[in-house]
């Protein structure tokens, strides 16, 4: 194993049972050790995205089953995105080496040290801002799944509602590069933030239900709001495109799945092309918008980086729903 001095123990967030944000406790803990195929990173920056609070807080209820045992975490640290330097090299690993800049994701970032397997890992160039990559892996590969979904291109009109948040961001950009005519659907005050995006047009949801705007897409990419399926597919094109990805709840729900599943279900009985999506992380995706990044071609619409000592209040401020852009927390490093 080849090593760097590094200290034993190291500052994590934890939590024994899910419950309140409150409940996550900054604790001292031991440095991990990395086992084969992994790395030890030393955090820079760790993303922050709504499905971090639904993991501490066990809402949707199912996340107890597939995240719990016996009623506790079954991973006491949250957050999956990680940015930062490789410290410690575990057996086997060839790919990566100690002081190398890596961004990917592990299981629990909110730590000053997170083991990570090297398949989820790509290494970051010099001049790019190791807190801010830190904003790439959920939003920016789901962002990318989400357009590629909609099949964006020269002419095509695609609509990303709920466009200014941490998806919302990339997925603006990434359409408009394939050429699409992007309307944001977003609160009035991202207007400026989404058009700096690439959106050619852009709708204040307070003021003007899309739904009833009488304008037709060939792609729509619903991030929020939860409007009714029907409403949407009365947006699309005859053989315009639905992908369904996200909408927080307001109550308390069981499966947190419905409306993507209720989109996927219906896709065989309607002309249009209706989708719920599941995110999946392929390195290759990462590595694709690292690159874009390196070549100026995508930019991280960053809120803010809260400070390490503030991540429960990030966490809240990403659930409360209006950031402008992503929201990170830079841990350290
Ligand atoms: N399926 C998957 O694999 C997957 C992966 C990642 C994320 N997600 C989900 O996708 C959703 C978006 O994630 P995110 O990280 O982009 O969240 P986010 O950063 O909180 O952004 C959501 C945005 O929606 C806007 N919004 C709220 N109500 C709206 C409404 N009625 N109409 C239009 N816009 C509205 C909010 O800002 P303003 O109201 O100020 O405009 C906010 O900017 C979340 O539900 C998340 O859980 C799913």
């Amino acid at each position: 194993m080849t090593t760097q001095e590094i200290t034993t123990t190291m500052r994590a967030y934890a939590q024994d049972r899910f419950g309140p944000l409150t409940d996550l406790e900054l604790r001292e803990v031991p440095v991990p050790q990395p086992g084969a195929g992994e790395v030890l990173v030393q955090v820079t920056a760790a993303g922050v995205d709504p499905s971090i609070w639904h993991l501490v807080t066990a809402n949707p209820r199912m996340v107890r089953l597939v995240w719990g045992r016996w009623g506790r975490p079954k991973w006491p640290v949250p957050g999956w995105d990680l940015s930062g330097t490789v410290v410690r090299v575990g057996p086997s690993v060839t790919e990566l080496s100690v002081g190398d800049r890596v961004v990917g994701q592990a299981r629990g970032t909110f730590q000053e040290y997170a083991v990570a397997p090297v398949s989820t890992l790509v290494t970051v160039p010099d001049p790019l801002d190791l807190t801010a990559v830190a904003a790439l892996p959920v939003s920016g590969v789901t962002a990318y799944q989400a357009v590629e979904s909609v099949q964006p291109g020269p002419g095509k009109r695609i609509a990303v509602i709920g466009a200014g948040g941490g998806v919302g961001g990339f997925a603006v950009q990434l359409a408009a590069r394939a050429g699409a005519e992007v309307t944001a659907v977003c609160s009035a005050g991202k207007a400026d933030l989404v058009r700096g995006l690439g959106a050619s047009e852009v709708i204040d949801y307070r003021a003007t239900d899309v739904t009833e705007s009488g304008r037709t897409f060939d792609g729509i990419i619903e991030l929020a709001g939860r409007r009714p399926q029907g409403a949407l597919r009365r947006l699309l094109t005859k053989r315009g495109r639905l992908v369904v990805v996200g909408g927080e709840p307001t109550g308390t729900e069981w499966l947190g799945m419905g409306r993507m599943l209720q989109a996927t279900l219906s896709n065989p009985f309607v002309p249009q092309h209706l989708h719920g999506l599941v995110a999946t992380m392929p390195k290759e995706t990462l590595q694709e918008l690292v690159d874009l990044l390196a070549a100026g071609d995508l930019r991280v619409p960053l809120d803010r980086a809260f400070p390490f000592e503030e991540a429960v209040e990030a966490v809240q401020f990403v659930r409360d729903g209006h950031p402008h852009g992503k929201v990170v927390v830079a841990v350290g490093g």
